[in-house]
């Protein structure tokens, strides 16, 4: 089974991603996670997409397609996997469709604008894991500490406010054109309430895909 999840930045889709993947034993295709590690160690693609991340825009389409293409020729994606932050544009779905990879569930995270603005000042992140935590809503045992290795967090680059405001644009315009597209195609396709606690999101997402599978 492919699983979408969809939705602006700071919905918590990398959260749920980590538990949903943990849970069914599929791996989490992250573009984003792909890209800073791109960015991290300091590959051709990584430089070019630096800057592009830094103003919140989109990194070309045919550079994620053929990353996304390229992971999922990897053995651990056979039986299935979840995009989180993929596809971004209706290009990269087309895209998906033309190399004959079907998505079969896609969940939709629903936020407010405000209360994605402080979910996202408040993320801090283990870079090497990729491990999520909020100072506030989800906050690690020691703080700026992550839980496991005790290294110290980080705070991402384009985690700014005045970034967020031009990622949620960029959401609007060229991302959310995909709510149309996918609730057209067939595929299942549920709205989730980002509003509520991690834990009630986590059970809602897990009761659909059991009931998608029975
Ligand atoms: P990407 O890394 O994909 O960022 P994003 O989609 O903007 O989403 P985020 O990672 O910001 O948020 P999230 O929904 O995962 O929320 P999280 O779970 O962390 O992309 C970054 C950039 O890379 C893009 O801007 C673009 O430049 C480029 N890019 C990536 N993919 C691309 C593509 N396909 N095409 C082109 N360009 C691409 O949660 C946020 C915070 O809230 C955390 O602190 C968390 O602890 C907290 N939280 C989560 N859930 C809850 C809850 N229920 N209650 C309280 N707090 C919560």
């Amino acid at each position: 089974m492919r699983i979408v999840f969809l939705g602006p930045p700071g919905a918590g889709k990398g959260t749920q991603a980590q538990f949903i993947c943990q849970d069914r034993n599929i791996p989490q295709i992250s573009t984003g996670d792909m890209l800073r590690s791109a960015i991290a160690e300091g590959t051709k693609l990584g430089l070019e997409a630096q800057g592009i991340m830094a103003r919140g825009e989109l990194v070309p389409d045919e550079v994620i397609l053929g990353l996304v293409r390229e992971r999922l020729s990897q053995p651990d994606c056979e039986t299935g996997c979840l995009f989180d932050g993929f596809p971004r544009t209706v290009g990269q779905a087309d895209g998906m469709n033309e190399a004959n990879i079907s998505v079969d569930v896609v969940f939709e995270l629903q936020l407010s604008d405000e209360l994605i603005v402080r979910r996202i000042s408040g993320r801090r992140v283990h870079e090497a894991s990729g491990r999520i935590y909020h100072i506030e809503f989800n906050p690690p045992k020691v703080d700026n500490l992550d839980d496991e290795t005790w290294q110290p967090l980080i705070q991402r680059h384009d985690d700014s406010e005045a970034v967020v405001r031009s990622r949620l644009d960029v959401y609007r315009e060229q991302t959310a054109p995909l709510i149309d597209y996918y609730k057209n195609s067939g595929v299942r396709y549920f709205e989730v309430d980002g509003n509520a606690a991690v834990e009630e999101i986590r059970s809602r997402i897990r009761e659909r895909l059991i009931a998608v599978n029975a």
